[in-house]
């Protein structure tokens, strides 16, 4: 039997085309595209180059961009099904939930042709915000809003979740946290999903899987996580004793460290800028100052004194964009989930594409 590695750490398990890492430059890219360029185009064209590929051309983007609006609407039996939620059910559980129903809504659940697949994932992609946006107001006793055509993907969802058009740095600021949240090789939630893809199972079914190996703290919980450490300080003053103390007691500090970066991750520095921006736009840095004391602090608990490296991840500076947003903490992870949805779903395609079941063996003791 082969040597066990716990966790799998360095295990390679698949080739891919859709995404690269280097944890040692701090480099990302997605289908060979450096994660800084594709912040800067819209959602709709990075969930297209996932799923698709290539860059889509005028064309395309237009034609990704009409199904995709024309689609975000959702089954009103929907809505039925998710009023009967207990109020203080957990954002992801519901959406978990709701992805499940939507399945039984869609005709072609079942039907394993490139084309089902096709259209299924142009429903998923579409409908994760409207879902995410619903629910949340639903559990709040509040009717859901209309998507609204004129809107990008990003600027639509904080539109169905406020009732207000944000500006053009929030749409901004929404539009590259899908974009930086769409894929990241075979992190965990991917890594359940191709295993269930690798059954032949179908696509909602692995996207539920995703949403499940998402919502644990040590994956994309920890944004909420961050949130949570950000109101639990609620004072500057403490914030040294605060970190120490955890530390102290061996508890993780959400939003730092990686399994492959080993450097600063590519996508904290994006969101770091975007946080400051949102901060002075606010006319209110406290969350944004508070965030770089953190920083500090752990660079020199880890780099400086103990020459660990632990630096911020992509939870960590994406909390506090979202702490701008005035998006509430119990969202974070199902939020996390929509820009998700499209890497999910190019890796699930590339799964059917060439598969093998997914089965490790086990070291008996
Ligand atoms: C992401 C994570 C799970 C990676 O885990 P991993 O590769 O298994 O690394 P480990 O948890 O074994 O960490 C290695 C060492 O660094 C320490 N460490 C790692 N991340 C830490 C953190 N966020 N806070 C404090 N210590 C941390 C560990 O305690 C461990 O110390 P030890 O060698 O003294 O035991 C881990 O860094 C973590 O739990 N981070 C917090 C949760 C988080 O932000 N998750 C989002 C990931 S994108």
């Amino acid at each position: 039997m082969e040597e066990m590695k716990k966790g799998l750490e360095g295990v390679v398990a698949l080739d891919t085309r859709i995404s690269y890492i280097d944890g040692i430059q701090g480099i990302l890219k997605y289908r060979g595209i450096n994660i800084e360029e594709l912040a800067d185009l819209s959602y709709d064209i990075v969930s297209y180059l996932l799923i698709n590929g290539k860059i889509p051309d005028y064309e395309e983007t237009n034609d990704y961009s009409r199904m995709l609006k024309e689609n975000r609407q959702i089954n009103g039996k929907l809505i039925e099904v998710l009023k009967n939620f207990e109020f203080g059910i957990e954002a992801l559980d519901s959406l978990r939930t709701a992805i499940s129903c939507i399945a039984h809504f869609d005709e072609q659940n079942n039907h394993h042709t490139p084309d089902a697949n096709k259209n299924k994932s142009i429903r998923l992609v579409a409908k994760f915000p409207t879902i995410v946006a619903a629910l949340h107001r639903s559990s709040f006793g509040k009717e859901p809003i209309q998507p609204r055509e004129t809107l990008s993907h990003g600027a639509n969802f904080l539109y169905m979740l406020t009732g207000r058009v944000p500006t053009e740095l929030e749409a901004e600021a929404m539009e590259k946290d899908l974009i930086l949240s769409a894929e990241h090789e075979l992190n965990p939630s991917t890594f359940s999903l191709r295993i269930a893809a690798s059954t032949l199972s179908d696509m909602y079914s692995a996207v539920i899987c995703g949403l499940c190996t998402l919502k644990g703290p040590l994956h994309g919980g920890a944004r909420k996580g961050v949130m949570d450490m950000l109101d639990e300080i609620s004072n500057p003053g403490i914030t040294k004793d605060y970190v120490l103390q955890k530390l102290e007691r061996k508890e993780k500090i959400m939003g730092f460290g990686h399994r492959v970066y080993k450097t600063y991750d590519p996508r904290a520095r994006i969101y770091k800028d975007v946080a400051r921006r949102l901060a002075i736009e606010n006319g209110d840095t406290y969350w944004f100052d508070l965030a770089e004391e953190i920083e500090h602090i752990m660079y020199h608990e880890f780099i400086e004194i103990r020459g660990k490296p632990i630096y911020p991840n992509v939870d960590f500076y994406s909390a506090v964009v979202y702490k701008y947003l005035d998006i509430p903490a119990e969202l974070a992870t199902s939020i996390f989930a929509m820009g998700r949805v499209s890497g999910w779903i190019a890796h699930c395609m590339e799964q059917y594409s060439d598969n093998r079941v997914i089965r490790p063996r086990a070291h008996f003791v």
